[in-house]
Formats: C-alpha cells, sequence, structure tokens
C-alpha cells in the first residue's frame, strides 16, 4: 500500500528555486529546449514538432527549438524541476502531475467519469476554468501556454476488468496525482506512483499488474504486448499544459515572442484536432496485433464502475477544491 509518506517521497516536494531563466543564445537566436516523456508518433509528440517547424519557420530562424522525446533529457518529475531551474524552457507534463509543483488543482481532470466526451473537456481547457488554472502558476515561475489533448483512458491488466471487484488487490501503476490514487483504490486496486518511462518494463516484469493510459500511450510503448486485456473504460481523461519558464518566456524580444505565441496558437490547433485521430488508430492497431483482449464496457457496467468512482470527487474535494468542482459542474451543465 502506497502510505503517504512514501508517495511524497516518490513525487518529491517542489523545492527548487528559480534560477537564471535559461535563455541561450548564439548568434541572435534563441534557443528552446522542449523535453517530453512520450513518444514522437503521438499526439504530444507530434504537436512538439509541429510547435518546432512553425516557431522556427515564423521568426526566421531566430528561435530554434530543440525538441526532446522519450524522457530522453528528463524523466516526469525532474523535467518540472529542470523547467523551474532553467535547464529546458518548454514542457507539456500531463495534468496529473501539477501537484508537485503546488497546484494541485490542475488534478480536477484527474477526476473519474467527470467529462462525457471531448466537447465537455473544452468548456473546461477553452473556459474560464482553464484560464484561471494556467494563472495559479505564474507565481511558480512558470508560464501556461496552451492545453493540449491526449484522450480517454483504458484500463489495462493481465486479467479482465468487467467489474469493480475485478480490481482487487492489482497492482495499478499511476501518475502523480492524488486523484489517481483514490481511483485506484476506491476500485480496491494498489495504486503505485511511477514515472511514465519506467512502466513497460514494470509490467513486463510484474512490478506492477496493470494500468490507465489512452491508446495511443498504451500502443507507443507497447504496453499491450504485456497486457492481456483492457477495457474501453474512458472513465477519466489525459491532457496536457503547454508551459515555459516564466523569466525566459517574459525576456524573449517582442517580436520573437509573438511569433512564438502564432506558433503555438496554430500547434495547439494542430495538436488538438489530431488527438482523437491518434488515439483511435493506435488501438485499431492494438486490435490488430492481437496480444490484447478489448472489452467494450456494457452501460450497465458503466453504471457499476461510476456507482464506484463518483464518491472519489466528494472524498478529494479538499485537495481541488469543493467550490473549483462545483464551478467545474455548473461549466459542464451537470448536476453534480
Ligand atoms: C503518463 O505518465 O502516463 C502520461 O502522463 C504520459 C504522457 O505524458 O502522456
Amino acid at each position: 500500500m502506497l502510505t503517504r509518506r512514501s508517495f511524497n517521497a516518490l513525487t518529491g516536494a517542489a523545492a527548487v528555486t528559480l534560477s537564471a531563466p535559461g535563455i541561450i543564445r548564439a548568434q541572435g537566436t534563441v534557443t528552446i529546449k522542449f523535453s517530453h516523456v512520450v513518444a514522437p508518433d503521438t499526439p504530444k509528440g507530434k504537436g512538439a514538432l509541429k510547435f518546432k517547424e512553425l516557431a522556427e519557420q515564423y521568426t526566421n530562424g531566430a528561435a530554434v527549438v530543440e525538441v526532446y522525446p522519450n524522457s530522453q533529457l528528463y524523466k516526469d518529475k525532474e523535467e518540472l524541476e529542470a523547467l523551474q531551474l532553467g535547464a529546458v524552457q518548454m514542457l507539456a507534463p500531463s495534468l496529473a502531475k501539477f501537484g508537485p509543483l503546488g497546484a494541485q488543482q490542475f488534478e480536477l481532470f484527474d477526476l473519474p467519469m467527470l467529462f462525457d466526451g471531448r466537447d465537455q473537456l473544452r468548456k473546461i481547457t477553452e473556459g474560464e476554468i482553464g484560464a484561471q488554472l494556467l494563472g495559479l502558476l505564474e507565481d511558480k515561475g512558470i508560464s501556461g501556454l496552451a492545453y493540449w489533448d491526449n484522450g480517454f483512458k483504458i484500463m489495462s491488466a493481465n486479467s479482465p476488468l468487467i467489474v469493480p471487484d475485478d480490481f482487487l488487490g492489482l497492482k495499478m501503476r499511476i501518475q502523480s496525482s492524488k486523484i489517481l490514487e483514490a481511483q485506484m483504490e476506491a476500485l480496491g486496486a494498489v495504486p503505485q506512483v511511477m514515472a511514465f518511462s519506467e512502466v513497460y518494463q514494470a509490467l513486463q516484469t510484474g512490478v506492477v499488474d496493470g494500468t490507465e493510459n489512452p491508446p495511443s500511450n498504451m500502443y507507443t510503448q507497447k504496453m499491450h504486448e504485456v497486457q492481456s486485456n483492457a477495457t474501453l473504460s474512458r472513465h477519466g481523461y489525459l491532457g496536457y499544459a503547454v508551459i515555459v519558464n516564466k523569466p525566459f518566456w517574459d525576456g524573449l524580444p517582442e517580436d520573437v515572442r509573438a511569433n512564438l505565441d502564432k506558433a503555438m496558437a496554430e500547434a495547439t490547433e494542430y495538436a488538438n484536432g489530431i488527438a482523437e485521430e491518434e488515439n483511435d488508430k493506435s488501438l485499431q492497431a492494438m486490435m490488430d496485433a492481437g496480444t490484447t483482449e478489448f472489452h467494450e464496457m456494457t452501460p450497465e457496467e458503466r453504471a457499476e464502475w461510476a456507482e464506484v468512482l463518483r464518491p472519489v470527487h466528494e472524498e478529494m474535494s479538499d485537495r481541488i477544491g469543493a467550490d473549483l468542482i462545483q464551478q467545474v459542474y455548473d461549466a459542464l451543465g451537470t448536476a453534480s
């Protein structure tokens, strides 16, 4: 069982101080290191490459963007520290990973059974609440530029996951979010926080039994090769906030920053435009691979999961803020 102490040890405290902005200049150019943890061939990976292409084009090469995928430079926790220290300038961590920065309100996106599809999600990411959340980062030396989609998560393991009782005692890898911890505990599973780069091996060796991720992440990390069962539960959402080191960003020449903002707006539209299709393609590819049995839930099974998972909203209201959760319900037009 993951105790509070071991959870803190794993996620670490965000006790880093802000250092020099990290502007690297050579012959009038600005270098932006963009680090992330997923494969290049994912919604986030492709979004990062689109940003690079447009940023270099719109600034006529005054800005050079170096994209480092697949945790090549840093794993989950380290990349947040590296951003604050100015060792990298841009990241797109999943919204589940902002707790260690002291912005645990982002974990509202992890609430299970909250969003009924992407249109509902957009009401938050493109609305007032989304903007308010990004604003929370400013006094942490970080500016939030955009929300990028991945998709809705599916549950996987090496045994069928049809009803909540199927989770009893399973060790399930989660991202560093207290909401996800509560979600897995509600199902009777044992949550284990683990860096994304370590998940495949942990599944392969049985260190954990299962996990949750959108199909694009599951497929590009080959998790389907080491998971015999998956349920298309779409019980929760996984997306990103693109963030930059604020002193670096604020210190850029105005014309360069304006062109980078334009590149980011277009890269965002691109990334959010491909995310659903990328996930559909990944799911199909895994089905074709035939190593995993995929279960589509019946409405009755979904209702059973919801009965177990919805109380997590109330249980975690102190962490996220009851008012904020109510604002989210109001924006989504759901009663509770
Ligand atoms: C995970 O750790 O499962 C995801 O946050 C990885 C990612 O960045 O999509």
